[in-house]
């Protein structure tokens, strides 16, 4: 089948069999390199997107799903060359080691932040949950959230 979509503001058009994730068309088949593969299962957040300004997992997203919607990655929230808020505090407060993690962080904090512009640490803790890290003790993202909270 083939489905067209908005890809960070840009239309796209793909084959797609029914049985592809959105993560693997995204990856294999359009070349994106703002998603990434970590689990496969809906554990880690590494290949989280935005889908129609939802949070969603593209490794449990069946491709045709997001015929005629808008689909967000990390890289999509730089304006004209400008880094967004909250990608620029990741880089400002060193939230990003490895970066595998970063782009699903991101995501998470920028829809989190829309909702509760000054979330609790609780909040925070709860709303990334679904978001893994292996380097950084997370600190250091938790201090990058806060950081934009504040502004
Ligand atoms: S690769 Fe999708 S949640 Fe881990
Ligand atoms: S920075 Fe490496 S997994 Fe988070």
């Amino acid at each position: 089948m083939r489905i067209r979509f908005k890809l960070d503001g840009q239309d796209v058009e793909v084959d797609v069999k029914h049985t592809d994730t959105l993560l693997k068309v995204l990856k294999d088949k359009i070349g994106v390199g703002s998603v990434n593969f970590g689990c496969g299962e809906g554990s880690c957040g590494a290949c989280m997107v935005l889908i129609n300004g939802r949070l969603r997992y593209s490794c449990l997203t069946l491709a045709g799903y997001v015929d005629g919607k808008e689909v967000t990655t990390v890289a999509g929230l730089a304006r004209d060359g400008e880094l967004s808020e909250i990608q620029k505090a990741f880089l400002e407060n060193d939230a990003a080691q490895c970066g595998y993690c970063t782009p699903g962080m991101i995501l998470t904090a920028k829809v989190l932040l829309e909702k509760n512009p000054t979330p609790s640490d609780e909040e925070l803790f709860d709303a990334l949950a679904g978001n893994l890290c292996r380097c950084t003790g997370y600190i250091p993202i938790i201090n990058a959230i806060k950081s934009v909270a504040k502004r």
